[in-house]
């Protein structure tokens, strides 16, 4: 019953590698990506494949090779970089899904498909977005957002491959950085406030998203995909948010903690156009009845968390804030 984890150096991968490790043993999840630097890294804690998902042979010889019945398939392009290279962004956000979702019914495998705010747009309601709502998003990671929530949802119909997924918010983490996302700036003003107590921020005041800390995005995963089936309606997709705020009340908040902090603005009109068409604040209502969500960090858990572990990491004794 082994787990396999694609785009494992990732933003999420690498920290969801180490908590089903310690749930299910070392030997039982598999770490695999594209990126071979990193994989020297993760090749020394455990099982470690160098994989395109792209590239239905060698998805098939590993999950094969380690009788992987469970997958949590995390390789994608972030929605940035997506606005940059469209057409890398399909190929890996949606050929390589779709190789995921057919090996799985070829092997019997459970899959995991993280979505994200990213599969709303501009005429979706912003505030209170419901579980089930329009959704015609104007990027192309929403567009290959929106087709993923879909193909799942029709491989579990069709076929009874056991999908499901979180549409996760922004996620804020302390790991490893986030790959070439709109939502990136609420990981950077951390590291930019420890080492100078200043950040730039290319997202403009007043530009409300949902959020979430990365304990809070790892035990949701791992909670929905032990969950019953038969509780489970909207199985693909789930809204989850633990939090909204703008550059300023971030900024506000990592202030009651660095009091000389300060942050200004130089506008990314690329980020701020995909940022503007995302929803402020999600209802995740469907996700708390259904099978529990109930996040522990909110902004302030997660400001002040964020800071010590960054502190304690980049700041040499001496010169820490409290000292
Ligand atoms: P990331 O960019 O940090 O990591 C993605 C990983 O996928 C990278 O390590 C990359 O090397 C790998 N990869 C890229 N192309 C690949 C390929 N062809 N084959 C194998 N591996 C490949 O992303 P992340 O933040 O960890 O996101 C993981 C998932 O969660 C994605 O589906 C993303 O859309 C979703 N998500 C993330 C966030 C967030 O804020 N981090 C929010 C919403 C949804
Ligand atoms: N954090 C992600 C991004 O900005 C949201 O899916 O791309």
């Amino acid at each position: 019953m082994n787990i396999l984890v694609t785009g494992a150096a990732g933003q999420i991968g690498s920290e969801l590698i180490g908590e089903l490790r310690r749930r299910y043993g070392t030997e039982a999840v598999i770490a695999s990506d594209i990126n071979a630097e990193a994989g020297k890294e993760l090749q020394k804690s455990g099982p470690f494949e160098l994989a395109d998902c792209t590239n239905y042979d060698k998805m098939k010889e590993v999950i094969r090779t380690y009788h992987i019945k469970t997958i949590y398939h995390l390789a994608a392009i972030l929605s940035a970089t997506a606005e940059a290279k469209p057409q890398l962004a399909w190929n890996v956000n949606i050929n390589g899904l779709y190789i995921i979702l057919e090996l799985a019914r070829e092997y019997g495998c459970s899959v995991f498909t993280p979505s994200s705010i990213g599969a709303f747009g501009p005429t979706t309601p912003k505030i209170n977005t419901p579980q089930d709502t329009v959704q015609r998003p104007t990027s192309m990671y929403g567009v290959t957002k929106v087709t993923g929530e879909l193909l799942c949802d029709y491989y579990y119909q069709k076929f009874g491959v056991d999908t499901r997924g979180l549409r996760y918010p922004g996620i804020i983490s302390n790991v490893t950085l986030p790959g070439g996302g709109t939502t990136d700036y609420a990981v950077d003003i951390f590291y930019e406030a420890i080492r100078n107590r200043k950040y730039t921020c290319f997202l403009k005041k007043g530009t409300y998203l949902d959020m979430m800390y990365m304990p809070d995005a790892i035990e949701g995963a791992i909670q929905l995909m032990e969950t019953e089936g038969e509780k489970l309606k909207h199985r693909n997709a789930f809204n989850v948010t633990a939090m909204s705020f703008d550059p300023e009340e971030i900024a506000s908040e990592i202030k009651k903690h660095i009091p000389e902090f300060q942050i200004i603005y130089e506008v990314d009109p690329v980020r701020q156009a995909i940022a503007d068409s995302w929803p402020q604040h999600m209802d995740d209502s469907a996700a708390r009845q259904e099978w529990g969500w109930n996040p522990r960090y909110d902004l302030a858990g997660m400001t002040e968390d964020m800071i010590q572990t960054l502190q304690d990491r980049l700041v040499p004794a001496g010169e820490k804030i409290n000292d």
